[in-house]
């Protein structure tokens, strides 16, 4: 993770565990600096802090170590993300009304990115109305949290208000990162997959062989490229059905990417499959629309070693190869 992480830490007991966080976003390979607020520092020596981060540590707004910058200003452009841990009640309070009085409210109010809040204290401190009124209002300011856990709190009581645990924060920073650099992250993907019916009458339906590989194997790599996945894999639902569902998420979701990777059968009786731009991956379906690509095989292709992509063989020996190289393709497809 080559990140800036810059750490704001405010005053509750929780501050030693901020000393943790900073050794694990470290060794996860953030670059990391702090800011720590003046009840902070009654908790624990910036000393602490400096050595872990390998950083100098800021706490005085008017301390400007460098002459070329104003400070606050610039650690906020510096920051890839902020993470105020513990954020006590009064930080909170203080983010949530505008209020600039110190380093660490001063440099989040200079914010630009994201910026993650880890609220930290008492039970009774956070189900407080004002508390509770604040949070509220930094999440529909934007503002992301990190949940306090339930436990033992350092005042004695139990229940909600522990800092979560610095491993666990620097594995939700971690995924933050790796998610954005998931390219499908923001895209939903409709997935057809197996083998649907045709009914013929009111007793027989038509139906085709299908093992689902391929429809799997491409929702599979989907989801591991972060897109929100719905998979139609159904062995007992008409293709009737099938066709009214993915009409409604068409206008539901009109700019997901939809596959057809279904054996819908191709008799007399079939409906069409009219998705407009649904990519198919057919093997003598009629499709009508403007498919982005048509992978075409002679046999059916979950049983088939080879499909025909765009007039080119390719090899579907194995369904995760083939969807890998199947979403190369299309993401390729967009970014021209
Ligand atoms: C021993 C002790 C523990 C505290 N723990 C917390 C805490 O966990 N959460 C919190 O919001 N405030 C806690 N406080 C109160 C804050 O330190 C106090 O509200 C302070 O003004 C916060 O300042 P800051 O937000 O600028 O850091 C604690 C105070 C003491 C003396």
């Amino acid at each position: 993770m080559n990140k800036n992480i810059l750490l704001c830490v405010s005053g509750g007991i929780a501050v030693y565990k901020a000393v943790a966080l900073v050794s694990k976003l470290s060794q996860a390979g953030a670059n990391v600096k702090v800011i720590m607020t003046a009840s902070a520092r009654q908790f624990v020596n910036p000393l602490s802090f400096q050595v872990m981060s390998k950083n100098d540590v800021f706490f005085d707004t008017f301390d400007e170590k460098d002459s070329s910058v104003i400070a606050h200003i610039d650690l906020a452009d510096w920051a890839d993300l902020i993470l105020v841990a513990p954020a006590t009640a009064n930080v909170i309070g203080k983010l949530a009304n505008g209020i600039a009085d110190d380093m660490v409210t001063t440099t989040l109010l200079a914010a630009t990115g994201p910026v993650w809040l880890a609220p930290a204290m008492n039970v009774h401190m956070y189900d407080h109305p004002a508390v509770k009124r604040n949070l509220a209002q930094l999440q529909s300011d934007g503002y992301q949290f990190i949940e306090p856990s339930e436990g033992f709190l350092a005042c004695g009581y139990v229940g909600k208000g522990r800092l979560e645990e610095p491993e666990k924060i620097t594995a939700i920073v971690q995924d933050f990162f790796s998610e954005k650099a998931k390219p499908l992250a923001s895209k939903t993907v409709v997935v057809t997959a197996g083998a649907f019916y045709v009914p013929l009458d009111e007793r027989h339906v038509i139906s085709t062989q299908s093992n689902s590989r391929i429809g799997q194997a491409i929702a599979k790599e989907a989801q591991a490229l972060g897109a929100n996945v719905i998979l139609l894999d159904e062995k007992a639902t008409s293709v009737y059905k099938l066709f009214e569902q993915l009409e409604d998420y068409k206008k539901q979701y009109p700019s997901a990417f939809f596959i057809h990777a279904a054996n819908t059968p191709t008799t007399e009786e079939a409906p069409i499959l009219s998705v407009e731009g649904m990519t198919a991956i057919t093997f003598g379906q009629k499709v009508i629309g403007e498919p982005m690509v048509t992978i075409m095989s002679d046999k059916w292709i979950d049983f088939s070693d080879t499909a025909e992509v765009n007039g080119q063989m390719w090899d579907a020996t194995d369904a995760k190869q083939f969807a890998q190289a199947f979403w190369t393709y299309i993401l390729q497809g967009e970014r021209q």
